[in-house]
């Protein structure tokens, strides 16, 4: 499987740093072993998809519901017709901020399979839980918990340890490793060997000097990348990591 490394800009982002998007897309398509994806806001997602070489823009979230009365959300057909190939669901700050749970996950995964988008459902432990032991147990409920209702064609499962996220500091490779087997080990149980098709990938503070060593690990597939996928300069050596 082609490595996947795909940006989260989370809330940032304006049409200034299209020109950016650009750049990450030329340096993207220097890379054809990997598949290269952008999650921009949704006020980015028509304009970052025009006209791109190589780079796949995806949406930060979407609605479980087809349409109706929500106010300020967007429905996966609404991302989908913007632009978007993919979508982020449930992030640890959704979880945190919005209150989500892995059930709405599992339904807003329906939902962007019901329009042909990828979704890239993210779990991860809290530094308490690592610390006192439970990671596994909390990785494991999470991950069976937000799995669409189906088999699903596409899907991506992030692995995201809450305390690595935009601190700066990562697990022991060893940490990683483990967690990325169990999570393919219940995908294989559950899906038989559709389990192959489906990457999993790491986030929590990936950089230009930490990429090379999470990638060889096995069952890392390609990393979600917050802050360091911002610009060209600091995302293209992750790029490079994974080629
Ligand atoms: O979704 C990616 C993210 O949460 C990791 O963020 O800034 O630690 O790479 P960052």
């Amino acid at each position: 499987m082609k490595k996947h490394i795909i940006g989260n800009w989370k809330m940032n982002g304006m049409q200034s740093h299209l020109t950016e998007i650009q750049k990450i897309d030329e340096i993207a398509a220097l890379f054809d072993n990997i598949m290269t994806g952008l999650c921009v806001p949704a006020t980015l997602i028509y304009s970052a998809h025009k006209d791109k070489k190589a780079v796949i823009i995806g949406a930060q979230d979407c609605h479980q519901s087809k349409e109706g009365a929500h106010t300020g959300c967007l429905s996966a057909a609404m991302v989908k017709e913007a632009g978007a190939k993919m979508v982020i669901l449930g992030h640890s700050e959704r979880r945190q901020d919005q209150g989500e749970n892995s059930r709405l996950v599992s339904q807003k995964a329906d939902a962007a399979i019901d329009n042909n988008i990828t979704p890239i459902i993210c779990v991860g432990e809290s530094l308490a839980q690592r610390e006192s032991g439970q990671a596994e147990k909390i990785v494991s409920e999470q991950l069976l918990a937000s799995l669409p209702s189906n088999k699903p064609q596409k899907m991506i499962i992030a692995y995201e340890p809450i305390w690595a996220i935009g601190t700066g500091k990562i697990p022991q490779m060893e940490e990683v490793r483990e967690i990325h087997e169990v999570i393919f080990r219940l995908l294989t149980q559950k899906y038989g060997d559709a389990a192959n098709d489906y990457p999993i990938l790491y986030g929590g503070s990936m950089n230009g000097e930490n990429a090379s060593e999470l990638l060889k690990l096995a069952h890392v597939d390609g990393g979600l990348v917050g802050g360091a996928s911002l610009t060209a300069d600091k995302f293209a050596p992750i790029l490079k990591a994974a080629s």
